[in-house]
């Protein structure tokens, strides 16, 4: 079978990574998975093909991924009625109870058709109206829990229609109880997190430590890495369930060992650490972080910046942080300080360890004052930002004793 995951522009070739070695690992436990192919990463999105499996491990185990979808129809839609054909003759009863509910998620881009609520609702007529003329009785519509959420993309006029697996965005891993302003969105974190190299980091036994963590998004992220749980096991609604393709057997030996696999003993975790200098932000990591099962295994603690350190016996790490980049007038000045900080911080007290900022200023990026190994575009929601990583050399975390200066820009 074809499927398509999508993630947001910038983390494509993160996604098509993350997924090849998502099949590998469980491959040994699940042979099957050693027929799935990942292909080119496209626009938001990477394609990829295999049994069924694929799909649900996708769904389990991308971090990255926002929707998984199962494409079923593909065709022009220059103008409504083209749209409404082009729908209506999918076999729906292969994919619908006709007693379910049903929702449609309409985007559209390039095409006649501008307005997606107005494509949507064409969609579901297409859909009702077939269903209603061979079984008499058509879904109903919800639109906050379907049982089926059906996708479609219009571009340049072209129409494909798909089920998603996921039934909403995987970010949403199902941890979040409490939100601070302006959370990362789970899988722009995990995203930071791989190109931050966080991985390797994790396998040389370094520990990692967020100065700003909010809501704890990032910290939270990296423990679900370090203890090797699936994203998707807190999840509590699927895409699938009520689909008629839905293969119970499959899925339920894929949760199952996600379940087994899950490592939650502290002794084996590196150290992985929140500050933020705000208590009620601390208040909700932490009540993320029992809601996530992850309680013990990430410490958060109120401090300010300049109290950040790294954790006793730990030579390397990644320092990785989503600072305040402001959206007012004004801000970029107030903000200039605390960018200086924070390449002060890395520079004395983080040496030998690699460090990490996602921000949406370039100019206070400037501020940080240390020469960026590599930077990367990515997009928190529509706001585009860049993750710059610093090689902080060094031999001795006491910069008195280092004759070696981290990076200088
Ligand atoms: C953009 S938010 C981080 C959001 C976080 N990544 C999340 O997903 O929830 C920036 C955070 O920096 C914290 N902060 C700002 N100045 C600080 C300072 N001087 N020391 C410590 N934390 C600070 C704020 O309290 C805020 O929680």
């Amino acid at each position: 079978m074809d499927f398509f995951a999508t993630t947001a522009k910038g983390m494509e070739e993160t996604l098509a990574t993350e997924l090849a070695r998502v099949f590998a690992d469980l491959a040994a436990k699940f042979p099957e998975l050693r027929e799935a192919k990942v292909g080119k990463p496209d626009r938001a999105g990477v394609p990829f093909s295999g049994p069924i499996a694929a799909a649900y491990a996708a769904c389990l185990w991308s971090r990255i991924a926002n929707r998984v979808l199962v494409p079923i129809h593909r065709f022009p839609a220059p103008n409504p009625e083209k749209l409404y054909g082009g729908a209506k003759a999918i076999r729906w009863s292969d994919h619908i109870d006709v007693r379910g509910t049903i929702a449609v998620d309409f985007q559209t881009t390039h095409s006649a058709i501008t307005h997606s609520q107005f494509g949507a609702q064409k969609t579901k007529d297409a859909i009702c109206d077939q269903l209603r003329s061979i079984h008499g009785e058509r879904p109903s519509v919800d639109l906050v829990q379907p049982d089926i959420r059906v996708n479609v993309y219009l571009r340049n006029d072209e129409a494909s229609v798909a089920i998603d697996l996921g039934g909403g965005s995987l970010h949403e891993r199902g941890y979040r109880s409490e939100q601070r302003v302006a959370p990362l969105k789970e899988n722009l974190a995990a995203a930071i997190l791989y190109l931050g190299e966080y991985l390797p980091i994790l396998a040389a036994g370094g520990a990692l430590v967020d100065p700003m963590c909010g809501s704890g998004t990032i910290p939270l992220e990296a423990a679900m890495i370090a203890t090797n749980t699936a994203p998707g096991l807190g999840r509590r609604r699927w895409g699938f369930t009520a689909w008629k393709k839905h293969d119970a057997k499959v899925w339920d030996a894929l949760l199952a060992h996600a379940r087994e696999v899950r490592v939650l003993d502290p002794k084996k975790v590196p150290k992985i650490v929140g500050f933020d200098e705000d208590p009620q932000a601390i208040r909700a990591a932490l009540a993320n972080a029992e809601s996530a099962g992850l309680r013990g295994l990430v410490h958060f603690e109120k401090r300010e910046l300049d109290a950040a350190e790294a954790p006793t016996g730990f030579e390397t790490g990644l320092f990785i942080v989503n600072p305040p980049y402001g959206e007012r007038i004004g801000d970029e000045k107030e903000l200039a300080p605390l960018y200086r900080r924070l390449g002060d911080t890395m520079k004395k007290k983080f040496r030998g360890w690699r460090g990490g900022i996602l921000t949406g200023s370039a100019a206070l990026a400037k501020e940080v004052g240390l020469k960026a190994s590599r930077r990367h575009v990515l997009f928190n929601g529509a706001i585009e930002c860049r993750l710059l990583t610093y090689e902080l050399y060094g031999g001795s975390r006491d910069p008195k004793k280092s004759e070696s200066p981290a990076t200088e820009s």
